[in-house]
């Protein structure tokens, strides 16, 4: 669903929902990486519950993302933009959402299947929501993992885009965006 012109920004709700989304996926990327290279000990412990907390924010944002990106839709593309471009970005965007909401799902059942706890910022644990079963959560763990690289890899290609408009053509892509404090439209 689109709406407005060329010279339309996005409303604010996606605006603020993009961009929270945006620094958990940023953080919890690295703490991913982190957490599976030190050794056993209250650091990896630390930095596991905070991947995962982050995961489970990942996942209630992006609900919220859907059901926004359903109700307000998005501006009409930048008809300068040729149309590949325009078909590659759409797809960069849907699997962004689909991949992101697999992602936070596979995490939760496979930590469940694990039997691991899921904490959430300290703040409380969520149920288990699948019965302990080991095999089933290496599958899990080996698709997440997999799957976390693409959407790290998706992400690079994304903000590099937005970086290559804004720079290089100088178009309006990345105000469309960014909030209006920071000379977005
Ligand atoms: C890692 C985190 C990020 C994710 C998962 C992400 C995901 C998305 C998605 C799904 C959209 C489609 C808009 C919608 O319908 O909701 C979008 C749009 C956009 N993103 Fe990101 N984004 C991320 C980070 C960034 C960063 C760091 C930048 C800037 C450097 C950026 C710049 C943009 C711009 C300019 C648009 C609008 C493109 C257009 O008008 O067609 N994003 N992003
Ligand atoms: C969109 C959200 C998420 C992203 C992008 C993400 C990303 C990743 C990545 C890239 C890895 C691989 C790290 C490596 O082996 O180098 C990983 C591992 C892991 N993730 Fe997530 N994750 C997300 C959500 C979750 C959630 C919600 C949970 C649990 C509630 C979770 C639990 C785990 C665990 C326990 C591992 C380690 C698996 C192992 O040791 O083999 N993740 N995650």
């Amino acid at each position: 669903m689109t709406y407005g012109t060329r010279k339309d920004g996005y409303p604010a709700s996606s605006k603020w929902l993009h961009w929270a989304v945006a620094a958990c996926v940023l953080t919890t990327i690295p703490v991913s990486i982190a957490m599976t290279w030190v050794s056993g000990g209250p650091l990896q412990d630390t930095l596991y519950n905070l991947h995962k907390s982050l995961g489970i924010l990942i996942l209630l944002l992006m609900i919220l993302r859907l059901i926004n990106r359903l109700m307000v839709g998005a501006p009409a593309p930048d008809p300068t933009i040729a149309r590949w471009q325009r078909a590659a970005s759409s797809a960069v965007h849907g699997l962004l959402y689909v991949l992101l909401l697999l992602m936070s799902v596979t995490g939760y059942l496979a930590n469940s299947a694990y039997g691991a706890k899921t904490p959430f910022f300290g703040l409380f644990e969520l149920p288990m929501i699948i019965a302990k079963n080991e095999p089933l959560s290496e599958k899990l763990f080996a698709f997440h993992k997999y799957t976390g690289w693409l959407v790290a890899v998706l992400v690079v290609m994304h903000i590099g885009a937005a970086l290559q408009h804004h720079v290089i053509h100088r178009d309006n892509v990345l105000r469309r965006m960014l909030p209006r404090a920071l000379g977005g439209i």
